[in-house]
């Protein structure tokens, strides 16, 4: 592969329309940005009867830094603090917040019960306050809370030792997490308790104000591995029936009590078989590009949802299409797109130039990965009109994602244009732009990744290199000294 551009070195936006033109990649782009009532990001948007203020969407970001009985933080509210900044009228989630002990992801984060409530209340509070603060008034602010069960992927006790509840047994994801042939998956009665907590949870987050939940779907963890769970035998794996019962059974509970609720679905779309350093090109402390996990053993591939069977290495929309077809069915009409996992194909996941400590060297140049994410969101969303569509995947393209986004909406590849790292680095870059500010170059997000090295390393997520808060700080050292080793 010819070596990446660094986008921080492109000053022109035609420069930038060229350099996509030369890899080939289709993202739309604007060359100006339109502000006020000329922005379609700041156009309305209707959803069952709900408006939603403008289109700029805030996507989960979790900090690993809630208390070890899963409360926020200060660091929490201030993160919540800064998703108000952003003048973004949807917030997809706030963040993963588990809906019971077993099921966190890192032993600090947040978690939804009785002893939570006057924390997430605090969260929700905090990111009104500051919206009102920037936007005027919260007309339009729709709130949702991202209830999670992380599967494969829990460690609720200790950073270092995941406990993870699986569904079936995965022949490349089950090596690397070192499980013995006897390892037990959880049973349709574990199951079945599972979705009561996401009932309960929903209740609560009713309760406290939030205007929908968010049944997540993505990323490896609990509701995506439901979707791959080809070989699973009982009621919860097979069929695409049976994959999709958890999502059906939880949404008939939380309808049964609150029928008004919104529910949306946090979806990764597609996905690719698990990718890894090549050990060919990788150093002690310096991982080289990813390559795929081999494969030619395991076709066809039966451990993927909305993957090639034949060429695992590549997505195939085909599920994802029929899975969104049923949200419709249900109703739900809230979906956010996404795609892969952090955990084994971080570069589809979110696309960066520099890995996080347990990643690997960019595959591809990773703009490619912003238009596979762009792409697949364009394709469904012209399929299902009817449905809200959030893209993702936005932060790699820096000083250019207004242009980006400005297109996208305008374009109908989504619509709003969903934020991830570019929140931790710099909020209200949309707002700013669509409000006719200059955008603050030394602010952008250049995908350092540090905001996942750091939880990597058992310390709170954040922006360490470009946000003040955290720069000299004592978790700054921290990150430093783990970096190092
Ligand atoms: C530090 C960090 C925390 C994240 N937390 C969540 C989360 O709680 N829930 C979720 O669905 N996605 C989470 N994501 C994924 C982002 O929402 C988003 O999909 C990803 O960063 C790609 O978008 P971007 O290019 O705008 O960063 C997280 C990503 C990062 C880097
Ligand atoms: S640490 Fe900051 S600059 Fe690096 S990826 Fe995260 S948000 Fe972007």
């Amino acid at each position: 592969m010819t070596s990446i551009v660094r986008l921080g070195a492109i000053k022109e936006t035609a420069r930038f329309q060229e350099h996509l033109r030369s890899l080939g990649v289709k993202i739309p782009c604007d060359s100006e940005i339109l502000r006020g009532a000329d922005s379609p990001l700041l156009n309305s948007k209707n959803v069952d009867e709900v408006t939603i203020g403008n289109r700029i969407a805030i996507n989960p970001m979790e900090g690993w830094d809630g208390t070890l009985d899963g409360r926020p933080s200060e660091h929490t509210i201030r993160r919540w603090r800064r998703f108000g900044q952003s003048g973004a009228k949807l917030i997809w989630g706030g963040e993963a917040v588990a809906v019971n002990h077993e099921g966190r992801a890192n032993p600090n984060q947040l978690v939804i019960g009785e002893h939570t409530r006057e924390g997430l209340a605090q969260l929700r509070a905090a990111l009104i306050e500051e919206h009102n603060h920037v936007a005027g008034s919260n007309t339009g602010l729709q709130i949702g809370l991202q209830l999670t069960h992380s599967g494969r992927y829990c460690r609720p006790n200790s950073h270092g030792k995941p406990e993870p509840r699986i569904l079936y047994r995965h022949p490349i994801l089950d090596r690397r997490l070192d499980l013995p042939a006897d390892f037990p998956v959880l049973s349709d009665g574990e199951v079945r308790a599972i979705i009561a907590d996401f009932h309960r949870a929903a209740r609560i987050a009713l309760e406290l104000g939030f205007d929908f939940v968010d049944v997540k779907h993505c990323h490896g963890y609990l509701g995506h591995e439901f979707l791959s769970a080809h070989t699973r035998e009982g009621n919860y794996g097979g069929s695409f029936e049976n994959r999709t019962r958890f999502l059906r059974e939880v949404v008939q509970g939380i309808r049964s009590f609150a029928p008004k609720l919104q529910i949306g679905v946090r979806l990764s779309a597609f996905d690719t078989i698990p990718f890894r350093p090549d050990p060919a090109r990788s150093w002690p402390g310096k991982p080289g590009p990813g390559i795929p996990e081999a494969h030619e053993e395991l076709l066809p591939y039966r451990w993927g949802f909305a993957v090639d069977a034949n060429r695992p290495t590549q997505p195939d929309l085909t599920e994802a299409v029929k899975f969104l077809a049923l949200l419709e069915q249900l109703q739900i009409h809230l979906v956010n797109i996404t795609a892969g996992s952090p955990y084994y194909n971080p570069h589809v996941q979110r696309p960066a130039l520099y890995p996080p400590s347990d990643g690997y060297l960019p595959p591809e140049d990773p703009l490619l990965g912003v238009a596979r994410q762009m792409g697949a969101t364009r394709e469904l969303k012209q399929l299902f009109p009817n449905l809200l569509f959030v893209g993702t995947a936005y932060s790699y393209l820096q000083d250019f994602l207004p242009h980006v986004a400005q297109a996208a909406v305008r374009d109908g590849w989504a619509d709003a244009v969903g934020l991830g790292r570019m929140t931790l680095a710099y909020p209200e870059i949309l707002w700013d732009a669509a409000n006719g500010r200059t955008v603050e170059h030394k602010r952008v997000c250049r995908t350092f990744s540090d905001c996942t090295t750091a939880p990597r390393n058992g310390l709170p997520s954040g922006c360490y290199p470009l946000d003040s808060y955290y720069k000299g700080s004592e978790m700054a050292v921290k990150l430093a000294a783990a970096k190092k080793k």
